[in-house]
């Protein structure tokens, strides 16, 4: 796992005065210490101990700020550049104001702010940048295209969501999970929609995480199947299962938690007419809610269109879409921190 920055241990929380709890924190230091300067393109090079550190840090930092009012600035001093190709409201302004809430400072660049892509290359972007910033967030249209600035920057990158992955919203997605039920390892979470880039976070995500995703999508827009291999090799180890069907109805049967996205991603639009056809049938509605597990929750990572989802169930109390929306800022701001500096949670670690 490429390391972009020597790992340094900031602050007094990390100096484990207290014997008897020191097997503990080293353990969970030595989670948090293997993700400063690495690079966060997808869930699947973040172990589950890692991606539970992660989740952590944001409920430690949602606890500390939200609830209990702490002004923290760890990050004063530092600097993130935000590169979009695409539009944005969550990703974009959770991202910017968790860097400002923890004391440091965002610039966003689109494509009419700078030269990338115009005339002047990745490669040379990443090296220019990486003495500029000290993390670098891009929202792309090619997913090749993080790799390549990843590989060439000296800084970390963060996926922003390509047509592959959107593995900050799924960080948000668990803990919005784990903050309903208590813990995630064994929840069933059935996808009714697209095969599409949140899908494929949701598949490596839960699967890392030890929970059953059941998927319905129409023939011909199923997920990728690199991704799928990827979520069975690591449910394989961690008890995780996947299963792939055509039929909403049989997708939501026992499912703690039902999910959908837009039926048309962006750079898609051409394609609206024939994918609104061929998704008919696929809205997750009451009546096919009432197929899930009693305790059903409905999740979406917006922005929402009617057609995916009916009002009923968005606007219903089983929606937990807002509270998902404002873990997207806690969940940006923990992966901000822990990949520019390791960060001792505080308070009790949720059971996961
Ligand atoms: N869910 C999500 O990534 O939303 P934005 O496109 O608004 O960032
Ligand atoms: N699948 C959607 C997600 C937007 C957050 C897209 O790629 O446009």
């Amino acid at each position: 796992m490429l390391r972009k920055f020597a790992t340094s241990f900031r602050g007094s929380s990390c100096l484990f005065a207290r014997q008897s709890l020191k097997r503990k924190l080293c353990a969970e230091a030595a989670a948090g210490a293997a993700i400063v300067g690495r690079d966060f393109l997808s869930l699947k090079d973040f172990t589950q101990d890692e991606i539970k550190h992660l989740l952590w840090v944001s409920s430690d930092l949602k606890a500390r700020i939200k609830q209990n009012g702490e002004i923290l600035r760890p990050l004063e001093g530092k600097t993130l550049g935000m590169i979009f190709e695409k539009r944005s409201t969550r990703t974009r302004v959770s991202t910017e104001v968790g860097m400002a809430v923890l004391g440091g400072h965002a610039v966003f660049l689109t494509n009419d702010d700078i030269h990338l892509g115009v005339n002047e290359s990745l490669r040379d972007t990443a090296n220019v940048l990486s003495n500029y910033v000290d993390v670098l967030l891009a929202r792309v249209y090619k997913h090749s295209d993080l790799d390549e600035l990843a590989s060439h920057a000296s800084i970390p990158i963060v996926n922003g969501l390509s047509e592959v992955y959107h593995p900050l919203q799924i960080l948000a997605d668990l803990q919005t999970l784990q903050e309903r039920f208590g813990s995630l390892h064994g929840l069933t979470v059935s996808w009714v929609g697209d095969g599409n880039n949140v899908l494929h976070s949701l598949m490596i995500g839960c699967s890392k995480m030890g929970m059953h995703v059941r998927v319905a999508t129409p023939d011909g827009y199923k997920p990728n199947p690199t991704v799928i291999q990827q979520a069975e090799i690591i449910g394989n180890k961690t008890g995780a299962t996947l299963y792939l069907t055509d039929d909403p109805r049989d997708a939501v049967r026992g499912a703690q938690c039902i999910v959908t996205d837009t039926w048309i991603s962006m750079g898609q639009e051409e394609e609206a007419k024939q994918r609104l056809k061929a998704f008919e049938g696929y809205q997750v509605t009451s009546q096919l809610c009432e197929l899930a597990s009693r305790d059903w929750c409905f999740l979406h990572c917006l922005p929402r269109h009617q057609e995916e989802v009916s009002d009923e169930v968005f606007y219903s109390d089983r929606s937990l879409v807002f509270p998902e929306a404002e873990n997207r800022k806690w969940t940006v701001m923990a992966v901000l921190l822990s990949l520019i500096q390791q960060h001792c949670p505080l308070t009790t670690k949720p059971t996961f």
